[in-house]
């Protein structure tokens, strides 16, 4: 069938604890809640793209355990395409622990465990529909190798690409940058890459356009409650694109709400300008972190302001 959006990346599951603050070194303290959720920032991202009404699929893999049979299901809940998920009795399915302060902010360790036993072979089953996807997104959770090389497959046939170096790390190959229409990164990470401070919208365009030099089409750098920034190698000038103001539950996978819902509109409504297209994807990450959790926060397209489509 069809394919809008089309993610090569993570599933993990999330143990959640919300606690007042986040613990120090060798610290035990109270927490007041726990849960279990469907994350993973591949997954995530897919799932938003999929609540507002993209045709996806997801090319990963995870455990032949109770969680991974339990991520399919919510997969197919979702209405993601699992014809290209695997499993694998080789390594667990992948879980990320977090931890919630009461600011709405997290800490998480995650370990990928089957995630990075994606790779050449599964990519190459997928060919057929990578080839046919409108949007590719990609980010960090599994091996990069694979990453790079799914973006590099995606530019050869002109299927259009996002890419998300979340988590960052400080060396990444630059050929991320040559095969990535458009690099999306938080403050964080935009650190992290560029190591220079980024505090606000005015350091978010500096970084951003650093990025942008190093080969990308288009550079958005998010800034949280400050919105986010949009550069394109057309027209450098960084522009500023704020955010409603919201209070923060749990901001955990907002980031991955942003990129999902961006995904979705250069899909289904690719003549709409970048600008525009982040505008719309600030206002659905701002409904999912009023709500706590990742998947469990995120909107439908039916919960949304019409003129949002
Ligand atoms: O971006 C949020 C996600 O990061 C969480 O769902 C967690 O699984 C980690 O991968
Ligand atoms: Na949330």
């Amino acid at each position: 069938g069809d394919c809008d959006v089309l993610v090569v990346g993570s599933c993990m599951t999330d143990l959640v604890s919300q606690a007042p603050r986040l613990p120090k070194a060798g610290e035990t303290i109270h927490g007041h809640r726990f849960f279990i959720g469907f994350g993973g920032k591949g997954a995530n991202q897919c799932v938003q793209a999929a609540r507002l009404g993209a045709q996806t699929a997801m090319v990963c893999k995870v455990g032949t355990d109770f969680f991974g049979d339990k991520y399919i299901e919510n997969l197919k809940n979702n209405s993601v395409s699992t014809e290209f998920v695997s499993q694998t009795d080789r390594a667990a399915t992948g879980a990320a622990s977090i931890i919630v302060n009461d600011a709405g902010e997290n800490a998480i360790v995650i370990v990928a465990g089957a995630n990075l036993l994606l790779g050449e072979e599964e990519l190459w089953g997928a060919e057929p529909l990578l080839g046919r996807a409108k949007v590719l997104v990609c980010q960090l959770e599994i091996r990069p190798d694979t990453s790079l090389q799914s973006l590099r497959m995606a530019r050869e046939r002109r299927v259009r690409t996002i890419f998300n170096p979340a988590p960052a790390v400080a060396d990444l190959h630059p050929d991320f940058f040559r095969v990535s229409d458009i690099f999306c990164c938080n403050e964080t990470e935009a650190e992290i890459l560029t190591g220079s401070t980024v505090t606000g919208p005015e350091d978010a365009g500096k970084v951003g356009a650093e990025l942008l030099r190093r080969g990308c089409c288009s550079v958005i750098v998010t800034l949280g409650p400050q919105g986010c920034v949009v550069l394109s190698a057309e027209d450098s000038s960084p522009l500023h694109i704020p955010t409603a103001t919201v209070t923060a539950l749990d901001t955990t996978g907002a980031g991955d709400s942003f990129i999902g819902a961006l995904a979705f509109y250069m899909a289904r409504y690719p003549t709409i300008s970048l600008e525009e297209m982040a505008r719309r994807a600030n206002q659905v990450a701002a409904v999912s972190v009023q709500a706590v959790g990742t998947q469990t926060s995120y909107p439908w397209r039916k919960d949304l302001p019409p003129e949002l489509f």
